[in-house]
Formats: structure tokens, C-alpha cells, sequence
């Protein structure tokens, strides 16, 4: 189990002098293959991680009260219905879902929550999401409420939108909401059916941090997304997903907000293509896809990094044709995603550190099968 379920219920205790009533938890997520695809309602693969957040909760009379442990136990305050329209930080993702979650019908007259975490921050694995997620299960248990992964999945996503001002898709959120340790979740973003697909046993997931911080606020997400919409609109499509290359090569469009429809169009179909390789534990097939869609982000879509472009360059050169490695995530910095044999894995990861001692290119890695 995640360490931040026992350190949320341990600040809990300490800073209300009484025991929670409950902990929620919810994962980070990887994603796998499939990225900026789903925004563009297309098909995406992530798998959510062992580690995420953990809130502590417990009901208060009147007011709305959280202390945030990994934000040196800051704390955030306001009468219950009186939610602020905005908020700094950790605070608007907050606010954002008792904002959401009331408008969706639940309601709290006011709680505690003690919140922690145990994922790294700002690398593409999506802490905001496990934490929206987690918010949102404290909020509905306290409420008594069940709410469906998709209902809660919406509530998050409208936080980021309206709260933290990324205008994100909502595979993360459904990827936390809804996904399986161990499996990676084939999620249509159009209607929101997913199926989870299990993880061939000696397949290993690892995560390399880049080291390069990203950040999705910094406008680029929200410009990549508006480009995608215009060569939707300039094809006379809802979306992405209904655009073919045909109909690519036959629009008039600039050459940027072309590159970016293109790598939209094809990596869609290297999801579906993704989702059949899994199933076949085929593990070449799988790899050179992530390859293929790495230089995608590169060349086309240019939200990668230099440094994550060495990064993947090395981890193929270790893995060999048996896997591949990719961004992963908003990109612009953040994380590699590697895929390889089970039985490599140990290999990769001290050939890493060798070569990280050498150049002092960084590589922290982190397994994301929950089992290994
Ligand atoms: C961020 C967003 C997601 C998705 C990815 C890129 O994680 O929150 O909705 O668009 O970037 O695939």
C-alpha cells in the first residue's frame, strides 16, 4: 500500500486531535502511448501507479478545512457553501472539488482532510489528478454518496479547467478513477468505455525522470490544444478523431498546425495498434511503436525536451529491439516511459546509474508495476 495513506492518517490525528473517519486514496498515473489524443476524443493507454494521494477526512460542523502535508502543512479554510472562486497551489485543485463535487449534487457542511502524498510532482505522472481524485472519494464518503469514476473524472477535469486554468483532456482522471494496478487502461476519450488490459507478466514499466520540470500552465499545453481544434474545424470535423491523413493533405493549412494534426492522426492509430501488441504480448511491436511515437512528439507535435531526447536515445540503445521508450505525458520535460522484458530491467537500471555517474546525465528511475 501507498506510504501516504499512513502519513495522511497520522497528520490527521496530530493536527485534529482525533482519529479520521476514513482515507482515500488514488493513483498517479503513466501513460503509456497516446498522448494529446484526448482532447481530441481519440484513444489513449495509461496505467495507473502504486504511488498517488492519500486524504484523511473526517466530518466538522460548518467548515471546510484541510492541511496539506507535503506543502510544509499548509492549511486552507472556508465556510461550508462558501467555496472561493480561486486559489494558489495545491488550494485550487481543492477548492476546485468541493466547488465541482456540490455542483454535481454533493455536498459536505463542512470536513477535515489531512492530505498526502508519495509521487513525485511537475515530471507527467499527474499528481494533480491522483489529487483531485482522492479529494473527490473523501468528499463523496463523507457525503455518504457513491459517485461514478466518470461523474468524479468530469468534476476533476472541470478543476482543471475552471480552478487551475489547463484546459486538459481526461485520461488522467480516468486513468486514476478507473484503472487497475498492473493493467494498462485502453480508454476511448470520446465516449469514456475503457478496457483494462493486464500487463503480460514479464513485461517490466519503467520510469525515468528526465529531471527537466514541466509545467503545464506555461500556456504551450493550452496552445497545442487550440491548434488541434483549428485543424478540426479547417477539415469540417468535431474532432481529431474523425480526421483521416486524406483529409489532412487535401486541408490548406499552415505547416505548424498541420505537424501537430498529423502526429494527432497517427498516433491514434499507433494506440489502437498498441492495444493489439499488449494483447498479444508482443513485445517488439509494442516497443517500436513507442519509439515511432516518441519522434512523433519530437518532429511533430514539439513537445519534447533535448535532454528527454537523449534520454530516450539511451534507454533504446540499452533495451534493444525487445521494447522502446517515449515521453510520456504534457511533455515539454518530465518523464521517459520504458518498456522491456521483465528479466532486463535490473540490467537497464545500472547501466543507467553507470552512465549517469559518468556524465551526470540524470535518470532516476521508478518501476511502475505495483507487483514488482
Ligand atoms: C496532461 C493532461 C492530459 C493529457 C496529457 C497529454 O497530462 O492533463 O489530459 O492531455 O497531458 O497526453
Amino acid at each position: 500500500m501507498s506510504e501516504a495513506v499512513e502519513t495522511a492518517r497520522a497528520v490527521f490525528e496530530r493536527h485534529f486531535g482525533t482519529a479520521p473517519q476514513g482515507v482515500a486514496f488514488a493513483p498517479g498515473r503513466v501513460n503509456l502511448i497516446g498522448d494529446h489524443v484526448d482532447y481530441n476524443d481519440g484513444l489513449v493507454l495509461p496505467m495507473p501507479l502504486g504511488v498517488g494521494t492519500a486524504v484523511a477526512f473526517g466530518p466538522l460542523d460548518g467548515i471546510v478545512e484541510a492541511v496539506a502535508v507535503d506543502f510544509g502543512e499548509e492549511i486552507d479554510s472556508f465556510p461550508a457553501g462558501e467555496v472561493p472562486a480561486s486559489g494558489e497551489g495545491w488550494r485550487a485543485y481543492f477548492r476546485g472539488m468541493v466547488a465541482m463535487l456540490a455542483e454535481a449534487g454533493i455536498v459536505t457542511g463542512g470536513c477535515r482532510l489531512a492530505i498526502a502524498g508519495d509521487m513525485p510532482q511537475g515530471t507527467g505522472l499527474s499528481s494533480s489528478a491522483s489529487l483531485e481524485i482522492a479529494i473527490g472519494r473523501a468528499l463523496a464518503a463523507l457525503a455518504g454518496t457513491e459517485i461514478s469514476p466518470e461523474e468524479l473524472s468530469r468534476a476533476a477535469q472541470a478543476t482543471e479547467h475552471r480552478y487551475a486554468g489547463v484546459n486538459c483532456g481526461i485520461m488522467d482522471q480516468m486513468a486514476s478513477a478507473a484503472g487497475k494496478p498492473d493493467h494498462a487502461m485502453l480508454l476511448d476519450c470520446r465516449d469514456l468505455s475503457y478496457e483494462n488490459i493486464p500487463l503480460p507478466e514479464d513485461w517490466a514499466v519503467l520510469i525515468v525522470q528526465s529531471g527537466v520540470e514541466r509545467g503545464l500552465v506555461d500556456g504551450e499545453y493550452n496552445t497545442r490544444r487550440a491548434q488541434c481544434e483549428r485543424a478540426a474545424e479547417a477539415m469540417g470535423v468535431a474532432s481529431l478523431r474523425d480526421a483521416t491523413i486524406a483529409m489532412l493533405d487535401a486541408a490548406d493549412l499552415d505547416i505548424e498546425t498541420e505537424m501537430r494534426a498529423r502526429h494527432v492522426i497517427e498516433e491514434i492509430a499507433r494506440v489502437r495498434d498498441a492495444a493489439t501488441a499488449l494483447r498479444a504480448a508482443d513485445l517488439a511491436t509494442f516497443g517500436r511503436l513507442l519509439k515511432e511515437s516518441h519522434m512523433s512528439h519530437r518532429d511533430l507535435f514539439e513537445n519534447s525536451h533535448p535532454q528527454v531526447d537523449r534520454l530516450v536515445e539511451r534507454l533504446k540503445g540499452l533495451i534493444g529491439s525487445e521494447g522502446g521508450a517515449r515521453m510520456t505525458g504534457g511533455g515539454f520535460g518530465g518523464a521517459v516511459v520504458a518498456v522491456m522484458a521483465a528479466s532486463e530491467v535490473e540490467r537497464v537500471e545500472t547501466e543507467l546509474r553507470r552512465l549517469q555517474d559518468a556524465d551526470g546525465m540524470e535518470a532516476k528511475t521508478m518501476r511502475a508495476r505495483a507487483t514488482s
